[in-house]
């Protein structure tokens, strides 16, 4: 994935930028950031009071100077993610940038409304169907990027994604449920970010529009808030060490604002620098096989 681009004259002012989890942590930091830079905000929210709160404070942070839309979708819902589709479409003459960064640990297995296990759900299918669905929107942008947040946790996955064990049943099993295997499900989900951008930018050749994804380190923010005391006390301690979603959003802003990109579409960058992900991410057989199964999960075939 070696095509250099030539968008030099690139700046994310007056761009118009859909971003997934902005209610929270680094997609926070990253949308008040980018806002700031003069970038119109499309925050895609599943709890409105907090979205509403959100908007609300990038346009005093901005002195009005930037529009803050918000548009309500639970990621874990295909059903709802084409509900806001539409909106945005409707809404939206363009799409300059998406940021595919909503994303969650389970605990416990749950399958969602379409029969997809959560955490595959909400953190690789529901980027998969909003880039689909936006993807036409964004061509019509002389240039437009697709940002998605991986994770240096992918390398948990050393298997690479159990294509035959898609709802997870082993990792939730006992005894893994509890020696890590909703990590090591959380892990598959991260690799999975990493193969969808390489293949996605490796389609999208020659249309205009490209793809990245990065790892944003380990990030204090309200990641692991939803799964009981253990793991909010494990946090609390992780949280020592971690760095500030300001911190952990600074490569998330350079992807999407920066005009010198000329390095690799497609890869997965950590503090702004393309890095090598692991043996399983760098798998063409498994990727083709990851965007395969994944049209299947949403039901469309368009790339
Ligand atoms: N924190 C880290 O150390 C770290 C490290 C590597 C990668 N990451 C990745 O960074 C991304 C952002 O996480 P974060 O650390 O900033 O955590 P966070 O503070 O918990 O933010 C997660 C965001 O995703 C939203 N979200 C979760 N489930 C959703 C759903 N079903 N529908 C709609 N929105 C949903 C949350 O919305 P609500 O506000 O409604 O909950 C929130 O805005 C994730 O993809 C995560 O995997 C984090």
């Amino acid at each position: 994935m070696a095509r250099i681009i030539t968008n030099s004259k690139w700046t994310i002012q007056g761009k118009y930028v859909v971003i997934t989890g902005a209610t929270s942590g680094i997609g926070l930091a990253a949308a008040k950031e980018l806002a700031t830079r003069g970038a119109n905000i499309g925050i895609v929210a599943r709890n409105q009071a907090k979205a509403n709160e959100v908007a609300a404070q990038i346009v005093a942070l901005t002195g009005g100077r930037t529009t803050v839309d918000v548009f309500l979708a639970d990621m874990a819902s295909q059903k709802s993610i084409r509900r806001v589709t539409a909106d945005i479409l409707a809404k939206c003459q363009r799409v300059d940038v998406l940021i595919n960064n909503a994303g969650a640990l389970f605990e416990t297995r749950q399958l969602t409304e379409d029969g997809m296990e959560m955490t595959w759900a909400v953190n690789h299918l529901a980027p998969f169907l909003l880039t689909t669905l936006l993807l036409d929107r964004m061509k019509e942008s002389e240039h437009a990027r697709v940002i998605t947040t991986a994770s240096h946790g992918h390398k948990m996955a050393k298997k690479g994604i159990n294509f035959d064990d898609l709802t997870a049943e082993h990792h939730y099993s006992f005894p893994k449920k509890f020696i890590g295997g909703p990590t090591f499900r959380y892990a598959e989900t991260k690799l999975a970010n990493i193969q969808f951008t390489a293949e996605l930018a490796r389609r999208l050749e020659e249309t205009g529009v490209s793809a990245y994804c990065f790892d944003p380190g380990l990030v204090s923010t309200s990641f692991n808030q939803n799964n009981g005391l253990l793991a909010r006390m494990t946090m609390a301690v992780m949280k020592m060490f971690s760095r500030s979603p300001e911190k952990g959003a600074e490569t998330l802003v350079w992807l999407a604002d920066s005009d010198k990109l000329t390095g690799h579409i497609g890869y997965y960058y950590t503090d702004r620098q393309t890095t090598i992900p692991s043996v399983p991410a760098q798998n063409l057989d498994a990727t083709k096989r990851l965007w395969m199964v994944s049209e299947e999960q949403i039901g469309i075939r368009r790339l």
